[in-house]
């Protein structure tokens, strides 16, 4: 399967029609059997190649426009904030911090490295980012919305993690979902399921969330110094960290599903954990 037809199934995968910046084809040809991995490295490719693998699917950004341009896809979280409540402006505003740092970071970047090494070897390349991650934001809400209904209001916020541990790939991951800022036993309130998007959006976005009436934020991940943020803030609310390999694996189970079911033959590795 050519590379190009990989990324077509991932985009109708996800009801995309173009191809998010935050994903790209590194090095384009025909794939019959490829490691899919989370992250790479040049060991990830040499071992490939031993191994008798003609393709390596990856998950986060690994150079290029796809790594220098992340900043970008963190725009689409705009489109979860505004549909939980947030103002436009406010959303935009709540971004514009972690969005900045991304963008610094990764333009000190060596946005060539990876590439160059999968061109010099011939194996084709690419990642697939945004579209995994929206199919698992729609996967993980879907579940947890559903279950927090039959619960009813008074599910806590034990009950959330409890519930996104019914997911396979919660239960198969080492870390646990942790509620990070806030009380286990209070009340979950509104749940939102804020993981697609480049990567978190940082203090200012969660409180974005709490300012407009959501009791509960989920995310991937959070760095420390947000996280303390969030504790001392006069907005009060609770924070859940789902984990990140769980995550990305619901993603990436979704893609290895659908591009099964169409011949390739994949072999999931490097953190991606069962889904079934
Ligand atoms: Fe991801
Ligand atoms: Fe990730």
């Amino acid at each position: 399967m050519h590379t190009d037809r990989i990324m077509q199934l991932a985009l109708d995968m996800a009801g995309l029609t173009e191809v998010p910046e935050d994903t790209q084809v590194y090095v384009p040809g025909k794939i019959t059997k490829a490691l899919v991995c989370i992250d790479a490295d040049t060991g990830l490719l040499s071992i490939a190649r031993d191994l008798g693998y003609d393709g390596v699917i990856v998950h986060h950004p690994q150079g290029d426009e796809a790594m220098l341009n992340l900043h970008l896809v963190m725009n689409r979280q705009l489109l979860t904030l505004t549909k939980a409540g947030v103002l436009e402006d406010e959303a935009r505003e709540a971004l514009r911090s972690r969005q900045f740092g991304v963008e610094r970071n990764n333009h000190m970047r060596n946005w060539d490295y990876m590439p160059s090494v999968a061109r010099l070897m011939r194996m084709p390349f690419m990642n697939i980012h945004y579209p995994c991650d929206l199919m698992m934001e729609r996967i993980v809400d879907v579940h947890v919305q559903q279950r927090l209904t039959e619960t009813g209001p008074a599910a806590t916020v034990q009950d959330l993690t409890d519930i996104l541990l019914e997911i396979p790939e919660f239960a198969h991951a080492k870390t646990r979902p942790a509620v990070v800022v806030g009380d286990p036993a209070a009340p979950a309130g509104k749940v939102v399921t804020a993981f697609a998007g480049g990567t978190n959006g940082g203090s200012a976005v969660v409180e974005a969330y709490w300012r407009h009436g959501v009791g509960t934020v989920m995310t991937l991940h959070m760095e420390v110094a947000d996280i303390l943020n969030l504790r001392q803030s006069e907005v009060k609310g609770t924070l859940v960290v789902a984990g990140h390999m769980a995550c990305d694996s619901v993603g990436l189970n979704a893609l290895i599903r659908v591009l099964r079911a169409n011949g390739l033959d994949l072999t999931p590795m490097g953190g991606i954990v069962p889904g079934v």
